[in-house]
């Protein structure tokens, strides 16, 4: 993955964050030519309010708000290190209000849109993700395989954060062979 510009907050982050640590929260970015596609999508309703559930360093949200000025932006971002670069990038575009917390904590709050790249997780068994996958399941009234990716959970979830009636929604996941738990899983259409 390539990043135009070296100096971006993403290059840095990537340059200092170790390895392992971006690998144990699935911190892959956006690369931004695709965040300004799946932003312009989403700029098109102009969006009051926008929920960006895997925050990062924020790329995807800068787009939105590059387009749409003062949109009200929530963000979720687990890793307080990473929300720490997403904060300091923030150039002010509009409000940020930043929650270094799971996103499977967040309130029932409903968004006029949504922009995500969710971390694609296995959830181990026995782990608190695992415990998600039920908990999911359970809110949407589908059963769900144990192997469901925490993408598909934050997939579920989101959707069930638009605003009532309508919104935009643009979510990306990481490329390449889809896994098998999304063969198995019984999600329904
Ligand atoms: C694939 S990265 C996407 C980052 C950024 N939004 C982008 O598009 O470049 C997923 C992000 O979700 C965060 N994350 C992982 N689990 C999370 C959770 N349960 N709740 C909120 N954020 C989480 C990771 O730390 C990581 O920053």
């Amino acid at each position: 993955m390539t990043f135009d510009a070296p100096d971006s907050p993403e290059a840095a982050y990537l340059a200092r964050a170790p390895k392992a640590h971006r690998r144990r929260f699935a911190q892959v970015f956006t690369p931004p030519d695709c965040a300004a596609l799946m932003a312009d999508w989403v700029a098109g309703a102009r969006p009051a309010t926008l929920l960006d559930p895997a925050f990062g360093t924020g790329v995807l949200a800068r787009a939105v708000a590059a387009l749409v000025p003062g949109v009200a932006v929530t963000g979720y971002e687990i890793d307080p290190q990473i929300a720490a670069a997403g904060r300091a990038a923030w150039g002010g575009e509009g409000a940020l209000d930043l929650r270094v917390a799971s996103f499977f904590t967040a309130p029932e709050t409903r968004f006029e849109a949504v922009i995500a790249n969710p971390p694609f997780l296995r959830p181990g068994a026995g782990t608190e993700l695992r415990a998600q996958v039920g908990a999911t399941a359970a809110r949407i009234g589908r059963p769900l395989s144990g192997l469901t990716n925490v993408y598909q959970l934050f997939v579920f979830e989101a959707l069930m954060r638009l605003a009532p009636g309508g919104g935009r929604r643009s979510c990306c996941r990481r490329n390449g062979a889809m896994p098998i738990a999304r063969r198995r899983s019984r999600i329904g259409s």
